[in-house]
């Protein structure tokens, strides 16, 4: 049977861009069509400045939020990275696989230890061994697809590499795993600056739309978009990013085609409108389970003690062979 593995950082309020992107995706297909599991991955959050008791807050609400989607714990594995020693324990093995070079590659790095050096926070190590504890998380448990959206793309195919490598030194230990995006709105653009990735920590928040904000700020937010200086409206992420990405959301929304959705539209206020509705919709039911997951902590913390236990006892054999490969003695 097929695997997936996927990940959310509680770096953040969940968003559009992650619910689009990554988790309806989860929800509504993958753990139909696999043994899937689906994590909290709260050792990535500690690779920039964080506040521990705002990642703990956030680590329960990434829960929460996944079960609201629809994660049902009867079909798939929900759990907290930490949970799991196996995932530190191997990406050890992948620092030791991958280059220096290699890690500084990627985009996110790059990024990431830009934003660091600009508010004057040293960069951490593990920003930059981040990639080492991803392809961690997702061999050990021989995945074979992984849901993201397209910005983590690179680093799949990073783990890919590592996975391949490892296998012809050492012999055959891992399945090498493939990404796989959603149809539509694998990126989905800030509303407030449509050139940059909608992230649960933009400078300003008016440009992200999270998973629990209410209707009215959803329309606010939506009717506010930054859109192009052109009239008409096309299907055009060049030329016209902020519509673009409004079309994108709508289709994403709707199921429709982005560039079949352009020609229906006359003025940028209706489409915005329409959007707005179909994002207010989109979230209602999620919204509605969250509240009632909210009202019932005790459930939300046996899943993830019952995840935690499912997923050791998967990573656990994978990891020793791992461990034995390599040259290291069975204790
Ligand atoms: P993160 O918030 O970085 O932990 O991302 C969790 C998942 O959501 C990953 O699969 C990301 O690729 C996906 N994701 C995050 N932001 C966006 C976005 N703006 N558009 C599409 N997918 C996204
Ligand atoms: N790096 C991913 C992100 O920023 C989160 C993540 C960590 C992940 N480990 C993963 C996603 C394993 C997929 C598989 O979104």
């Amino acid at each position: 049977m097929t695997r997936i593995f996927s990940g959310v950082k509680p770096t953040g309020h969940l968003t559009l861009g992650n619910y689009l992107g990554a988790v309806r995706r989860w929800a509504e297909d993958d753990q139909y069509r696999a043994e899937a599991l689906f994590c909290v991955v709260d050792l990535h959050a500690l690779t920039m400045e964080h506040d521990p008791a705002r990642v703990r807050r956030l680590s329960r609400q990434a829960a929460t939020l996944l079960l609201a989607a629809g994660l049902d714990p009867e079909r798939c594995t929900v759990f907290v990275q930490s949970h799991v020693d196996e995932h530190a324990r191997l990406s050890y093995l992948m620092e030791c696989t991958a280059t220096d070079g290699e890690m500084r590659r990627m985009i996110q790095y790059k990024e990431k230890s830009a934003q660091a050096k600009a508010s004057g926070d040293g960069v951490r190590l593990s920003l930059l061994t981040y990639p080492a504890l991803m392809a961690a998380d997702i061999l050990a448990y021989s995945a074979d697809e992984v849901p993201v959206g397209e910005d983590q793309t690179q680093h799949v195919e990073l783990t890919r590499d590592l996975a391949v490598r490892f296998n012809q030194r050492y012999g055959h230990t891992f399945v090498v795993p493939k990404a796989t995006e959603p149809v539509v709105a694998a990126r989905v653009m800030d509303l407030q600056d449509p050139t940059s990735k909608m992230g649960k920590s933009h400078a300003s928040g008016a440009g992200i739309v999270y998973l629990l904000d209410e209707p009215g700020v959803v329309h606010k937010k939506v009717m506010r978009a930054v859109t192009d200086s052109g009239r008409e409206v096309v299907h055009d992420r060049a030329a016209s990013p902020g519509v673009a990405n409004l079309l994108e959301v709508l289709g994403a929304c709707t199921g429709q085609e982005p560039g079949a959705l352009a020609g229906t539209y006359t003025s940028y206020g209706v489409l915005k409108k329409d959007a707005a509705d179909a994002v207010v919709e989109l979230l209602r039911p999620v919204q509605e389970r969250h509240a009632a997951l909210v009202a019932d902590p005790g459930h939300v913390e046996e899943v993830l003690r019952r995840g935690a236990g499912r997923a050791r006892a998967m990573a656990r054999p994978t990891v020793d062979a791992a461990y034995r490969a390599v040259g290291l003695l069975e204790p």
